[in-house]
């Protein structure tokens, strides 16, 4: 695991989407594994930039999503679906056909989260998997549990994970109680994985998922046991940590 600490978060940011950008230009027709939430952002805004000025190409990516909300329908300004047109595909030259999430609508849980795990198969896995981490350790919709779930399922939210999105929505009864994610198992199975953290709301989790024992109580532990894991984090979250 190497870690690299960035001043804030816009370095955060350049550092996590250099990373990103280096894959692209490394297997032009990669498989990008991608993250929602308010930490990649910046990430993306620094791709759209570098594509505007010519360096990047996304023409023969695909991209597979780590999760999507069960329930939300993809017009829905709060559907990851919507996030990553919004943040990242409505501005480069990737062809949407090869951008693919959980389908939210469906709501058949078990049908839902096979037909995604079979996407991730067919297309090869994701040769790098960009990650953001919750309060709580989440990695993608994977709440603390009692094990690790390997495959794509249908989860139900974190108490703490609704109220820490609550800010979304326009109010608490409108955050859906589920979603479907990659399991541990997809994601571990990614060639590489990239992981951004900003924050010092952040920082003790930080020390116990990369400093602490592997438990699935703090999913983003498992990482430890990733041989190609990069975590790009600001100062604040690497506050309670010493390297
Ligand atoms: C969300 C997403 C995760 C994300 C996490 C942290 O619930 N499902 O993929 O990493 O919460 O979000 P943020 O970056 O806004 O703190």
């Amino acid at each position: 695991m190497r870690i690299y600490k960035t001043k804030d978060y816009e370095a955060m940011s350049r550092k996590a989407a250099s990373v990103i950008a280096a894959q692209v230009v490394a297997k032009p027709d990669c498989v990008l594994g991608l993250a929602t939430g308010s930490t990649p952002i910046g990430a993306y805004k620094k791709l759209i930039e570098w594509y505007e000025k010519g360096d990047l190409d996304f023409s023969q990516v695909t991209t597979v999503n780590l999760d999507e909300y069960k329930g939300l329908p993809r017009e829905n300004d709060q559907s990851y679906y919507y996030f990553m047109n919004e943040n990242l595909f409505n501005h480069v030259n990737i062809n949407k056909e090869r951008t693919f999430l959980p389908d939210g609508t469906e709501a058949d849980s078990e049908k839902a989260c096979k037909a995604y795990e079979e996407i991730v198969r067919s297309v090869g896995g994701a040769d790098l998997q960009l990650l953001g981490m919750g309060h709580n350790g989440h990695i993608g919709f994977n709440e603390p549990a009692d094990y690790f779930p390997k495959e794509t399922h249908c989860v139900d939210l974190a108490e703490s994970t609704i109220q820490a999105n609550k800010r979304f929505f326009a109010s608490e009864a409108e955050v859906p109680r589920q979603a479907y994610t990659m399991g541990i198992g997809t994601i571990m199975s990614a060639k590489k994985i990239l992981i951004v953290i900003s924050g010092a709301d952040k920082a003790e989790t930080v020390k116990k998922a990369f400093f602490g024992p592997v438990t699935p109580q703090v999913p983003a532990s498992i990482l430890q046991l990733h041989p190609d894991v990069v975590v790009v984090a600001d100062e604040a979250a690497l506050s309670r940590v010493e390297l």
